[in-house]
């Protein structure tokens, strides 16, 4: 049975909607499925507002519905003097009083928030990790010690750890809609988040403020590590870069060292210390390349390295126009970085 041609013309319109409602479904990046205590308080408080809104539209439309039938059940009813008293009631529950109660659910909601995400302050014993958005990727560092990356964040599991978050360039703003709210990245100004997970595991996050072409490919993952695994990795991110021993990856040292790769990234250990581009010292241990855009992996590195802006149009890095020995050389020896 075919349904009538007046039905059929909605159908595309219809597909389009039930797809665009399909895609929240991936459980990624789900403010509604918190993992630590201040985006719970987050989806609490979602949860209410979205309660007392409901409840008033429930009575805005019955009242609605109420005054409807009164009026059709008297037909050519005039005005009089003693509806005035209604016009005021219209006034102040239509209009005074929803101004009032929008802007009291708004202070409130933000004291709220603001109350619960609270940076944990800045002592001794408390680990704090400093963020900076680049146009664009993530650049992370670990105060008091000498590890640097990117893009991939690592903090010990049900550890309150301090967050601070700058920018190089424009406006960014760091989410993790799991953890906690969005923090903005401003220009010559250091904001501050906690970042805490009570679970083991990985956390996407997204810049969420627009910052150029490449704003949707500017993601990030947070891990959640027990304690030891997270203490583990961090010591070997504190290492310089391994030396190869030989073969097509000492080749690759050569040519990184050489070209202009190493006028843009750092390579702690060796003479590469370029500030543009990620630091790379440890960067086979990333599972992600340009921000969360490609995986780590040798097909990907290869033509990142050929051709990145056929990736990730607009990025800083140019291409290279190396020779197709050079390329695999270069990416021998970026895969023994770990
Ligand atoms: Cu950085 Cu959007």
């Amino acid at each position: 049975m075919t349904p009538p041609l007046r039905f059929r013309r909605w159908l595309p319109l219809l597909g389009l909607g039930v797809v665009l409602v399909l895609t929240g479904c991936d459980r990624q990046q789900d403010t509604l499925a918190p993992k630590s205590h201040a985006s719970t308080d987050i989806a609490n408080l979602f949860w209410w507002m979205m309660g007392v809104s409901w409840f008033g539209l429930a009575l805005v439309v019955a009242l609605m519905i109420f005054a409807w039938r009164k009026a059709h059940r008297r037909p050519g009813h005039e005005v009089k003097e003693g509806e005035q008293l209604g016009f005021r009631v219209v006034i102040g529950a239509g209009i005074v009083f929803p101004i009032v109660l929008i802007a009291a659910l708004f202070v409130i909601g933000d004291i709220f928030v603001i109350k619960v995400t609270q940076a944990p302050a800045k002592d001794a014993t408390r680990m704090t990790i400093v963020v900076t958005g680049h146009q664009w990727w993530w650049e992370v560092r670990y105060p008091g010690t000498t590890a640097v990356t990117a893009n991939e964040i690592h903090i010990p599991v049900r550890t309150p750890v301090r967050l601070e978050v700058k920018t190089a360039d424009v406006i960014h703003s760091f989410w993790v809609p799991e953890l906690n709210r969005t923090i903005d990245a401003m220009p010559g100004k250091r904001n501050a988040i906690e970042l805490y997970a009570d679970a083991v595991g990985r956390y996407r996050g997204q810049c969420d403020e627009f910052c150029g072409l490449q704003h949707a490919h500017m993601g990030f993952y947070v891990y959640a590590d027990p304690p030891t695994v997270f203490r583990r990795w961090l010591a070997n991110q504190e290492k310089p870069a391994r030396t190869p021993g030989g073969g097509l990856a000492a080749q690759g040292k050569q040519a990184f060292m050489t070209s202009s790769c190493a006028s843009c990234h750092t390579i702690r250990g060796t003479s590469a210390s370029g500030y543009v581009g990620p630091d790379l010292t440890h960067v086979a241990t990333r599972s992600t390349l340009a921000a969360l855009t490609i995986p780590n992996d040798r097909r990907d590195l290869s033509h990142w390295i050929v051709d990145s802006q056929a990736v990730k149009p607009g990025n800083q890095m140019p291409n290279m126009h190396l020779s197709g020995d050079k390329v695999k050389a270069l990416v021998a020896y970026l895969e023994g970085l770990n």
